[in-house]
């Protein structure tokens, strides 16, 4: 069995990609299926994933990334698949009642308390950056970075190649996708595929601050 190591040091961030290689639709649904089980703070999954696979839908995601961000259209153009994170604009009561009623679904709720107790909590943390934080759309980007590590270490572990990329005017990418429509803005857009030749990455070594720089063992 691969390493988990061994894929975060040989994945890297695909700088161009082979147009003609398309991800197989398994490898994709397995791809989706852990990003949907990604982990965030009380459960509160505040994000919603758009997937684009025709030339068609890609082309409208590269749009977005004109001006000072137009080295990043090819790879979204030539890319297999592209998903754009977005994340709540607010944490509502709706959101809320639907999560409570997925857990009950799921069998969270085995006795009464426990219900009450994931309500009380919720509440409790939801609150903290609705009211007192006021830093709620933050706190809710930070969960939906998590989705971002999760699905790069996945596609890692897939033999997929990937790019992160902020590098895209969210206000139009938000308006191409009517995203504020249905409560949502991009923080990330995700290019997913296989590496062509001129991807300067797959053959420059990975660098990372040594562990002294990164650990502090107590
Ligand atoms: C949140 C985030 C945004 C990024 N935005 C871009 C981008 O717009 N374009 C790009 O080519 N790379 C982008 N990167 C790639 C980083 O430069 C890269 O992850 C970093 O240099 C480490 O290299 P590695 O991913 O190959 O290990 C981004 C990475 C992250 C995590």
């Amino acid at each position: 069995m691969t390493k988990l190591s061994e894929v975060a040091r040989r994945r890297h961030t695909a700088k161009a990609y082979d147009p003609t290689r398309t991800i197989p639709q398994a490898t994709i649904d397995e791809l989706l299926d852990v990003l949907r089980h990604a982990p965030s703070s009380v459960n509160s999954q505040p994000w919603h994933f758009v997937v684009a696979a025709s030339a068609e839908a890609k082309a409208r995601i590269a749009g977005a990334a004109a001006g000072g961000n137009a080295y990043n259209a090819p790879k979204i153009t030539d890319a297999s698949h592209v998903i754009v994170f977005a994340s709540r604009l607010q944490m509502t009561d709706a959101h809320m009642d639907a999560l409570l009623a997925q857990e009950a679904a799921d069998g969270r709720f085995p006795v009464a308390d426990a219900r009450t107790a994931q309500v009380n909590g919720r509440r409790k943390f939801v609150d903290l950056h609705r009211y007192a934080l006021k830093d709620a759309q933050h706190w809710m980007e930070k969960q939906t970075y998590l989705a971002l590590g999760t699905l790069l270490l996945a596609a890692g572990y897939s033999g997929v190649d990937a790019t992160p990329m902020e590098g895209f005017d969210p206000v139009a990418l938000d308006a191409e996708l009517g995203l504020h429509a249905r409560g949502y803005t991009s923080v990330v857009v995700v290019a997913l595929g296989y590496h062509g030749e001129a991807d300067v990455n797959a053959r420059t070594p990975k660098s990372r601050l040594p562990a002294d720089a990164v650990f502090t063992h107590l």
